[in-house]
């Protein structure tokens, strides 16, 4: 195989809620990838956690038939780089060497994908990956920290508290009470660390705000409780890049729900995308503008989508940003680079270029004191 031939390995699944979207995320991935450039090795991660890999990994996912995939695994080792697969030998398991690997691509969305656990496995095997790394998943994945981070950079994000579960099973009434302090309703509840609307309830009175904080408590241990923004509408944006990171115009979604939720988003399937947004130019600027400042205030790299609640009376607040985003050829992050000029492919291909570029400038850090005599 010619050394110009890069071995890419994509990962897709995982142990979130967002399983399923991961798999459409990874078809559209793999559909585009050039053959002439990647060797490919499909890794699928079950619900349960276990890595699978196999030349139709991914048809294997989709259908739900995955028996004849081989358990692989990655090395925190770095001494021992690559992939190894897990043999059945006499009793014992035996690890035999797949390949090298120039490059892995998650496109795990969620918990264990996006939040920078398997980052660090990857920073552990000093492999090359695309997207962001640990820090900049793990801010970007947690809603309270992302929002405190924020603040500290001047960036207009909407009121909230961080309570715990513990307090909320300790003292439910006390909960409330300092919810309501923040604001008349609607209240919106969320675990800190979920995505896809998963948890999130939109709270119009103090027995909804009760029953939503049980619920999004059963989902993290950690809870955010926020002023709802009324009549607000839904401004996402693109950033691509490492150190000089660039951003694409703006979209909207127009849930197909009262809020977009997780219904909104996978099962009604009457949310609409405008493209690009219609924004008056100051809006537009104060987007672009947060999101490239937020992105480079959690560390993010390579690419991540910026999500925005544009209220009534036109006020811009960042709502999160979303390191791994959805990236099916419909979903919003790639429809903005096309909108922007930059297609499909060309983006998957400029991400993987980002992946090894940012490896290179790891690898120029020095890890041992040199102490000057
Ligand atoms: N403070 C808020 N005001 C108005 N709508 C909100 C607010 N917080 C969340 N929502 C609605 O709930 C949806 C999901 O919340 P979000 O914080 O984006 O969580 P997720 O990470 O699950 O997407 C948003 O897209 C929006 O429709
Ligand atoms: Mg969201």
């Amino acid at each position: 195989m010619p050394s110009s031939v890069l071995t890419l390995a994509l990962l897709f699944g995982g142990r979130s809620g967002e399983h399923e979207v991961s798999l459409m995320s990874a078809r559209s991935v793999l559909s585009v990838l050039d053959r002439a450039r990647y060797r490919v090795i499909e890794i699928g991660i079950t619900h349960e956690g276990a890595w699978l890999t196999g030349e139709n990994a991914l048809a294997a996912f989709e259908q739900g038939q995955t028996d004849e995939l081989l358990p692989v695994t990655l090395h925190p080792d770095r001494s021992r780089p690559g992939l190894y697969v897990i043999r059945n030998g006499s009793g014992r398991e035996i690890l035999e060497k797949l390949a090298d690997v120039d490059v892995y691509f998650p496109v795990l969305h969620g918990s264990y994908g996006e939040d920078g656990t398997i980052q660090g496995l990857f920073e552990m095997a000093d492999a090359a990956y695309v997207g962001a790394g640990v820090v900049g998943s793990a801010v970007g994945m947690d809603k309270g920290v992302f929002k405190e981070v924020m603040r500290a950079q001047g960036i207009p994000v909407v009121e909230s508290i961080l309570v715990l579960r513990s307090e909320i099973e300790a003292d439910l009434e006390a909960v409330v009470r300092r919810a309501e302090a923040l604001s008349e309703y609607p209240l919106f509840v969320k675990p800190a660390n979920l995505g896809s609307s998963v948890g999130v309830t939109k709270c119009r009175s103090r027995s909804d705000l009760a029953e939503g904080l049980i619920e999004a408590a059963q989902y993290d241990r950690r809870v955010l409780v926020e002023r709802g923004v009324p009549g607000t509408r839904e401004i996402e944006i693109s950033v691509l890049g490492n150190d000089h990171p660039q951003a694409s115009v703006a979209g909207e979604i127009i849930p197909g729900a009262d809020f977009y939720s997780y219904d909104a988003k996978y099962i009604l399937g009457n949310s609409r995308l405008v493209i690009p947004a219609a924004l008056t130019e100051t809006q537009a600027d104060q987007v672009r503008d947060y999101a490239l400042r937020a992105f480079r205030a959690v560390d993010a790299c390579g690419m991540a989508r910026v999500d925005f609640f544009l209220s009534e009376d036109g006020e811009v607040f960042l709502n999160e940003i979303n390191t791994i985003p959805g990236f099916t050829k419909i979903s919003m992050y790639p429809k903005l680079w096309e909108a922007s000029g930059l297609a499909y492919s060309e983006l998957v291909n400029r991400l993987i270029e980002l992946a090894m570029e940012r490896k290179r400038e790891r690898d120029r850090t020095v890890r041992v004191y040199r102490r000057n005599a």
